[in-house]
């Protein structure tokens, strides 16, 4: 078979690569996913391999569950078990799986090896996460405000804890729709400050140092682990540094009555977050999770298949 280039395909690496209109037909079409309303198999003779340089649970499952719900089929590629663990270039990588599958998904530390798979490949490449961003992730949580609170329109989004690539992402969706958002990070674990500067052009989003501040009169809660995969060298200076900033109840309090907590998860319980928090009624995170299927059926149905939106 000749190979053809497809020169038209669309990468998924931050959520800005998405309009805001895009975005928004983006949630429509998984939210009809979500409501099992979505019977099409627009991936029927299709592939994605994924790609994990780090651990994963959600991510692995949603992305292979969820291709094989739209009728494709998934491989999950291990450093262990593949080239690029032994020093292949993650170019000739790109080249080599473009000419057998029809998407990539890849996890891994660098964002530039993301951006780097994404110029030598010839179809869609997916962030499954980076030190930098997690798009997918972000797009689920925007997907469980829109399920709980009807949407993000005039709301208030508090972070609380490490400016990580959870924080540059929802720092990107500020930027893309609009909302306030205040994040409360320690001194010296600030978000990345050209994401920062870019969403300060369209959102109000700010920094702040005082947990309360940024909670108070919030619409959504989140937070994170305080040390990240590939930070583990760190975790007890990164303990230090964090004390102060689990989202207990008391800080809860201070957000709307009818706030939701979320949290990508894998969560510490006792560091960043309570475990009457994370286990209690203003909960969200076993949604936010689900709905990484949903989301990720979607943006793969566009990307790989070329599904209209919406
Ligand atoms: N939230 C998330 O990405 O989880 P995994 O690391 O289990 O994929
Ligand atoms: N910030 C975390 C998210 C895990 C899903 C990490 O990068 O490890």
């Amino acid at each position: 078979m000749t190979h053809r280039p497809n020169g038209m395909h669309r990468d998924f690496l931050a959520i800005p690569d998405f309009s805001a209109q895009e975005l928004g037909e983006l949630f429509q079409l998984a939210d009809t996913m979500r409501r099992g309303q979505y019977t099409e198999h627009p991936l029927a003779g299709k592939s994605l391999a994924m790609i994990f340089m780090k651990s994963s649970t959600r991510t692995r499952v949603s992305f292979e569950v969820g291709t094989w719900h739209l009728g494709g089929h998934a491989l999950f590629l291990s450093p262990r078990d593949i080239q690029l663990g032994r020093g292949e270039p993650i170019a000739d990588t790109a080249r080599v799986l473009s000419r057998y599958v029809d998407g990539i998904m890849i996890r891994t530390f660098a964002h530039a090896e993301v951006e780097e798979l994404a110029k030598y490949a010839d179809v869609p490449v997916i962030n499954g996460l980076t030190d930098l961003l997690h798009p997918c992730q972000v797009l689920a949580d925007l997907l469980t405000v829109r399920q709980h609170l009807g949407g993000w329109a005039g709301k208030r989004v508090a972070w609380i804890g490490d400016g990580n690539n959870m924080a540059n992402s929802w720092i990107n969706a500020a930027y893309r729709l609009g909302f306030e958002l205040r994040l409360a990070c320690p001194e010296g674990y600030d978000p990345d400050a050209k994401i920062l500067a870019r969403a300060q052009t369209t959102a109000v989003v700010k920094i702040v140092r005082d947990v309360a501040e940024a909670v108070d009169g919030a619409d959504v809660v989140n937070t994170d682990v305080w040390a990240s995969m590939g930070q583990e060298e760190e975790q007890e200076r990164r303990m230090r540094a964090f004390a102060g900033f689990t989202v207990t109840s008391k800080l809860m309090a201070k957000a709307k009555r009818d706030a939701i907590f979320l949290h990508c998860l894998p969560a510490h319980r006792g560091e960043e977050v309570a475990a009457d928090v994370i286990d209690g009624p203003q909960s969200r995170v076993w949604d936010e999770a689900e709905n990484r299927l949903h989301v990720q059926k979607a943006v793969m149905a566009i990307l790989m298949a070329g599904n209209k939106q919406g």
